[in-house]
């Protein structure tokens, strides 16, 4: 096992009735003017947005607003946050939504006390050294961004996803998650996230670093949890266990506990993103595409953990024959991801004649030569997931 920091200061406020709570849990961490940013309607609809207000007038907490996030999320909206959280002298960022939501919050809360462009902070130009504070309310498990130091903006000149890692500083003060606000989403939302939490998970877990028995069960357990959870969930998707048990698992996927010590992957993301900058798909149908092609590539380039993944994630029978068993997985878990309503090919997520050349191309480009670490990929290797991907 590697040597691992494990920070994850987040109060997470979990269970019916906790967005109640909201304006308690803004004042206990300091915030006497939010703004309170969220998507393209969802929280309206639901009256969401109207209960939370009314909890911080209640409290004498005053708010401004930035709604309209796009999925996918891009600058313009960021600047616009900006430039209203300034004159609005805002002191606290209230994303009430998902991972497009926080994220956008996330990249307000660092480019409000920077006098430069935000983006520095994405092309490594700069190094953010301070941030607003920020607390969710949830409502959708999918990107993990209420437990992450991540963000993810796209830039819509030259269409680049980028992602910005600060674990001390972005991680949102705290998170209030309650299970019934995820009833009113749609399967395919579901889905989408639930292959999410599944693709933060195993890019922690297919990892070479050797003694890590403990992540491994942990990572394994936890996608057997899902697995299990999401079939019910799928079918009744007003059971409050079964969104509770998806939502918590959203998380863990992605705070850190699992996969700690562990050299992480991370090229499927890599490899995602893109589709999802140049394509606007959903970021976890993006996943489902081409996390099997990427399996696929590994049970012949490197099987060991494939294998181990087949057999203690998809109950695959061991064998000898290492790379039958890894295939298997991968048919297992394609099965899987159709039973849910997940494409697993280009063409199944609408993408008839996806443009390789310039997936590999803005790939590399943004991330480097080699991307990966289970196994180094470089544009040739890129190329052959996309084209598996594409089969
Ligand atoms: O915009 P509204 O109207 O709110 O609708 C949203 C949106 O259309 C809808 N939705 C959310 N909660 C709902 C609901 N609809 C009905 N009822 C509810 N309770 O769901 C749609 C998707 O929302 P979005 O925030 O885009 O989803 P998600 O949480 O999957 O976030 C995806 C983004 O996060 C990034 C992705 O790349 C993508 O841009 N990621 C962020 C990460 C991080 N910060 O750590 C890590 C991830 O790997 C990921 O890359
Ligand atoms: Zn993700």
């Amino acid at each position: 096992m590697n040597n691992f920091i494990f920070y994850s200061p987040t109060e997470f406020v979990f269970g019916k009735g906790t967005e109640m709570r909201t304006a308690e849990m803004v004042a206990k961490f300091h915030g006497t003017k939010v703004m309170i940013v969220y998507g393209g309607g969802s929280a309206v609809k639901s009256g969401l947005l109207d209960r939370i207000k009314e909890l911080l007038d209640k409290a004498h907490i005053a708010h401004v607003e930035l709604g309209g996030v796009q999925p996918n999320p891009t600058d313009p909206k960021v600047y616009e946050g900006i430039e209203l959280g300034r004159a609005a002298n805002v002191d606290f960022l209230l994303p009430v939504g998902g991972g497009s939501v926080i994220d956008t919050a996330k990249a307000i809360a660092c480019g409000i006390p920077y006098e430069g462009d935000f983006w520095d902070f994405f092309t490594g130009k700069s190094v953010p050294e301070k941030a607003l504070r920020l607390g969710v309310v949830l409502t959708i498990p999918a990107a993990g961004s209420e437990g992450s130091g991540n963000t993810v903006i796209t830039r819509t000149d030259g269409l680049r996803k980028l992602s910005l890692r600060t674990p001390e500083l972005l991680r949102p003060a705290f998170a209030i998650m309650n299970p019934e606000l995820t009833f009113t989403l749609p399967a395919w939302q579901t889905a989408c996230g639930i292959t999410d939490m599944m693709a933060h998970i195993m890019e922690r877990y297919f990892s070479n670093t050797e003694d890590v028995d403990v992540p491994d069960r942990m990572c394994e357990g936890t996608l057997k949890g899902i697995i299990t959870e999401a079939l019910r969930v799928m079918k009744e998707p007003y059971n409050y266990g079964a969104r509770a048990n998806i939502m918590w698992a959203g998380t863990i996927a992605h705070n850190g506990t699992c996969g700690v010590g562990c050299e992480e992957d991370w090229a499927s993301h890599f490899l995602e993103h893109e589709i999802s900058a140049i394509y606007d798909v959903s970021h976890g149908a993006g996943l489902a595409v081409i996390f099997p092609a990427w399996l696929t590539y590994m049970a012949e380039h490197n099987v060991k953990k494939v294998a181990q993944f087949a057999k203690r994630v998809w109950d695959v029978p061991e064998s000898d024959d290492k790379r039958a068993m890894a295939l298997e997985g991968v048919a297992r878990m394609k099965s899987f991801l159709h039973e849910i309503g997940m494409p697993t090919t280009f063409k199944e997520l609408g993408i008839e004649h996806p443009d390789i050349d310039l997936l590999v191309q803005k790939l590399h480009e943004n991330k480097g030569e080699l991307v990966g670490n289970y196994v180094r990929l470089d544009r040739n290797a890129t190329r052959e997931i996309y084209e598996i991907a594409n089969r």
